[in-house]
């Protein structure tokens, strides 16, 4: 691998036409913008602000950016902050997964076209931080991981609440008839409260925790609340270290190594960790060339208990992560099965930095050692079976024990549109034992929504049933719980087996065996098979590339010409 290291102060980096009048067009402007060549020597570290009135997760952005452009300041560095595409999870449609890719492109390209020596890439919403590690991975300069941090809890009607684990838990027993439509408009004022992220382990605080273990963010930055001075001055120290970064070049890919990412997929089972993780940690290896697949994450969760008590597997929320030490504390904790040689962005190995980090205290209760893990192993389960041949995924940590060994007579629906409109409807022949399943939710049937997660027929929820088995191409929330299984690969959009099974087929779900099949004859289904339309692909635009390029969940999700080269295949490789 050739790593083109930035050299010296990047406004000197041109790489067309007339160089010398390039240089001096460049220096016209900014001097017209009120920059001297004091500043312009100084090593410039540019800053992605992913502020939007659409994306409420980031409405503490502009004070963060604040502290982080003081420490590149304070380091003698010229801070320069630039605007990317916002990716607000709650306000974006069909999917914001629809836009993880092209935010990852936008990132990509303007770092490298833009003349800076490093970049601090602030993020927070779920899908904003995956798209910024890809886009890293690719980096010719330094780039360090930058999050908004989680929100604060709040109470509602005395019961601590927040984002939105209990969004969803309430919304269920509005659905059932046990909370009002007054009470339920009281809660929607309650649950998200001041600025951050979803305060659970949902995606958002996930990938935070990701990007730290990876390396790529400093110790301690996936959990400070977002209103925290502890969040300003990591702020602080991350815009420090930047100029430090660009005076002695670390690049992404030397940090995302095979090793970065084992201690990952740890920490992913630890913590009960989102299953969005674990296409978006596929997606970013693959743009790393690390050679991650998914088998490894049911490996790995095997041998790796539960340790973290957060919702949505656990109790708490990110406040209390936090206040117990963090991330840090938690690799503590895993210290005997993580690889103590990785270096990050931090400057020294992971085995020297825990060296002075102190056990999980007594006095908390959020961060369990492994010799009293919280849970048994296995948080996180890849299956596979003649329902999904390229694997499938379940947090077995957020599901019914009862459910994860199940047969059960399918009810199918098309759509999550299909699902909405029926699933309530007294005519749908469907039971506490149905499975049910839903379709053309992959990534190239609609984006791979957040859809796999379908509620309990209100009916049933009415009776006291508060989980089935669900099995779809589709994402479920971080935040979520159920036994849901998850990125049925291939998805029924480019004609994979779960598009072939109709209303009564059983199907059968065995986590013990790692099983998800369908059980009807291959002769049947060759019937079926013969009888699939065609998917169909939108016109123009970003939605047609997409739909285009974009590879199974097994493999990240990812426009497949994206991938490091080795992990492109010949087809893309030039001559
Ligand atoms: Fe933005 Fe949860 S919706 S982090
Ligand atoms: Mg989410």
């Amino acid at each position: 691998m050739t790593t083109n290291k930035p050299t010296g102060a990047a406004r000197g980096m041109t790489a067309y036409g007339d160089v010398g009048f390039s240089r001096f067009l460049r220096g016209a402007f900014l001097s017209g913008a009120g920059f001297d060549s004091d500043d312009l020597d100084r090593p410039i570290v540019g800053i992605a602000d992913l502020t939007s009135d659409f994306n409420p997760c980031h409405r503490g952005m502009p004070g963060l950016i604040d502290s982080i452009k003081r420490g590149v300041a304070e380091a003698g560095g010229l801070p320069m902050v630039f605007p990317t595409m916002s990716l607000g999870e709650t306000l974006l449609s069909p999917t914001s997964m629809l836009f993880r890719n092209l935010l990852a492109m936008e990132t990509e390209e303007l770092v490298r076209a833009q003349p800076m020596d490093a970049a601090v890439l602030v993020g927070g919403c779920d899908k904003t931080v995956p798209a910024q590690l890809m886009a890293a991975a690719s980096s010719s300069v330094p780039v360090l991981i930058e999050v908004t941090g989680p929100m604060l809890t709040n109470t509602f009607e005395g019961e601590r609440v927040g984002a939105c684990t209990d969004c969803r838990r309430l919304w269920g027993k509005f659905r059932s008839g046990e909370m009002d439509e007054q009470r339920i408009r009281e809660a929607e004022g309650a649950l998200a409260t001041t600025s951050g992220t979803c305060m659970v382990m949902g995606t958002a605080s996930t990938m935070a925790t990701m990007a730290e273990t990876l390396g790529m963010m400093l110790p301690g930055g996936a959990t400070p609340p977002s209103p925290t001075g502890d969040r300003l001055r990591h702020g602080v120290r991350t815009g420090r270290r930047a100029v430090e970064l660009a005076r002695e070049p670390v690049l992404p890919r030397e940090v995302l190594t095979p090793d970065a990412f084992h201690n990952a997929l740890r920490v992913l089972a630890a913590v009960g960790g989102s299953t969005n993780a674990i296409v978006h940690l596929l997606a970013i290896s693959r743009r790393a060339g690390a050679g991650v697949t998914l088998q490894d994450f049911d490996d790995i969760a095997r041998e790796t208990p539960l340790l973290v008590d957060l919702k949505p597997s656990g109790r708490g929320y990110m406040e209390d992560l936090h206040r117990a030490g963090g991330v840090p504390v938690l690799l503590r904790a895993l210290r005997p099965l993580l690889r103590l040689e990785h270096r990050g962005l931090a400057g020294r190995s992971l085995g020297d930095l825990l060296d002075e980090v102190p056990d999980p205290a007594p006095w908390q209760s959020t961060i369990r050692s492994l010799d009293d893990p919280l849970g048994p192993p296995g948080a996180l389960a890849v299956v596979s079976g003649s329902l999904a041949p390229q694997g499938a995924v379940i947090k077995v940590s957020a599901a019914t024990g009862s459910l994860l060994q199940h047969t059960g007579p399918a009810v199918v629906f098309d759509s999550p549109e299909d699902a909405a409109q029926r699933l309530d409807d007294p005519g749908t022949n469907v039971t506490a034992d149905s499975v049910l399943v839903l379709r053309n939710a992959g990534p190239v049937g609609a984006g791979m929504p957040e859809a796999g997660s379908l509620p309990i027929p209100r009916r049933l929820a009415a009776e006291g049933v508060t989980d089935m088995v669900r099995v779809s191409d589709a994402r479920m929330s971080g935040t979520s719980y159920g036994t849901v299984v998850l990125h049925c690969s291939p998805e029924s959009a480019v004609g994979g087996p779960l598009g072939l099974v109709r209303d009564g087929d059983l199907v059968r779900l065995d986590v013990e065996q790692r099983r998800i099949d369908l059980l009807v004859d291959e002769a049947e289904l060759a019937r079926r098979r013969a009888d699939q339309p065609a998917p169909e692909v939108p016109a123009r635009g970003w939605r047609r590339l997409y739909a285009e390029t974009v590879t199974q969940a097994h493999l990240g999700a990812d426009l497949d010409f994206m991938a490091h080269d080795e992990d492109r295949g010949d087809a893309l490789q030039p001559e």
